[in-house]
């Protein structure tokens, strides 16, 4: 059996369903995988808990439903450090990145990302903001320190986007990527397209049916698809791009006139982001690709002018594999933390 010990930066929705994943596949990572994965640390806002043995995985998951659950945490008492300070103490091999994406300052996953690059972690983030702020930088010093960062969580969770390229699609050059990066705005204009109700009220019934955040504007006005196809682009073409690189517009100016008008032209809009190459199909790299978030009339017969509700999906043009679509996966933390999980056991199977 091997062990594999973690260290969890964030206990928030997808930090906990990450647990009880690990409590409930227990049994599935050890006879399937040959994985025995072992909490070393876990961190919040407030500190966190570092042990120089195993956590009880049980424990960790019921406190953390209490308030300030790291003062009251069993036998263990609370380490009143700074989240990049508890991945520095703990003993664990990979880092596991939960906190929330901020995708102005990179914080706090920067710093979380650098200190574990520097200890010689491997790592799992769902966090986007430092990958969008600087992407070839951390790969740059992650390649130096001979160590792995696995980033599904942050690129469509469930939805197998930078795999697929990295795996499915290797050998090939990908001509450009079209994707439903975002179930909320999807949901939101598949109401409107279906319904004919306005912005206003299918995100309104969003919101009620908890789809949509209180405060939508990352999605609403395509901040969190421009993440996505950012990371995805440079990921993929090797580029450098940023956020002030790439023209963003969201769902959230959107009128119920230009979907009708597209309806009666036989397509459908949707909110896209798109990525491809210009010109020559062999130099990869920034100046010579157009990247671009906006809400887009498709033809009624492509592939994703069917892709509705909260589903996502991905399209890859490539040179020599033809066109593939991956369409489906879960819009929900479970979900994001189930793709943490595939990431983890991946690293351990891939080694470094
Ligand atoms: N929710 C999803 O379905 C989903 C899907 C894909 C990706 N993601 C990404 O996954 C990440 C986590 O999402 P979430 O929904 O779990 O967010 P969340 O519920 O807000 O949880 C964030 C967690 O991070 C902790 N935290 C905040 N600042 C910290 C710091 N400086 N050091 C250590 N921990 C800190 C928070 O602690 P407190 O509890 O003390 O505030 C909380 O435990 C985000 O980056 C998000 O973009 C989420």
């Amino acid at each position: 059996m091997k062990k594999v010990k973690i260290c969890l930066s964030g206990l928030g929705n997808v930090g906990r369903h990450f647990v009880s994943l690990l409590i409930e596949r227990r049994g599935l990572l050890q006879s399937k995988y040959g994985l025995d994965i072992e909490l070393f640390a876990v961190s919040c806002s407030d500190g966190g808990i570092v042990s120089s043995s195993p956590l009880d995985l049980e424990t960790v998951y019921s406190h953390s439903r209490q308030q300030s659950w790291t003062s009251s945490f069993p036998g263990q008492g609370k380490d009143d450090l700074e989240g990049w300070q508890i991945i520095e103490k703990s003993q664990a091999d990979v880092l596991i990145e939960a906190t929330p994406t901020d995708l102005k300052s990179g914080e706090p996953g920067m710093t979380n990302l650098k200190t574990a690059i520097e200890k010689g972690m491997d790592i799992v983030t769902l966090t986007k903001g430092a990958l969008v702020k600087d992407f070839s930088g951390l790969m740059e010093l992650s390649k130096a320190k001979g160590i792995v960062i696995k980033f599904s969580g942050a690129t469509a969770a469930a939805l197998p986007t930078i795999d697929m390229a990295d795996f499915c699609l290797a050998g090939s050059t990908v001509k450009s990527i079209k994707g439903i990066l975002n179930g909320t705005t999807n949901f939101i204009l598949t109401k409107m397209t279906q319904e004919g109700i306005d912005y206003e009220t299918a995100l309104k019934e969003a919101q009620e049916l908890g789809i949509a955040e209180p405060k939508p504007d990352l999605d609403v006005q395509g901040w969190d698809t421009a993440a996505k196809i950012i990371i995805l682009s440079n990921a993929i073409y090797g580029a450098a791009l940023s956020m002030d690189d790439i023209p963003v517009s969201g769902i959230d100016k959107i009128d119920s006139q230009m979907l009708e008008k597209a309806f009666s032209e036989g397509k459908k809009v949707k909110l896209i982001g798109e990525s491809r190459l210009n010109e020559s199909n062999d130099k990869h790299g920034q100046g010579q690709m157009h990247v671009s978030v906006a809400p887009t009339p498709i033809e009624a017969d492509h592939v994703l002018a069917a892709v509705d509700g909260t589903t996502k999906a991905i399209h890859f043009e490539t040179d020599t594999l033809g066109d593939l679509t991956v369409i489906g996966g879960k819009s929900n933390p479970r979900a994001a933390a189930a793709a943490a999980l595939k990431d983890l056991v991946n690293i351990t199977r891939e080694g470094r």
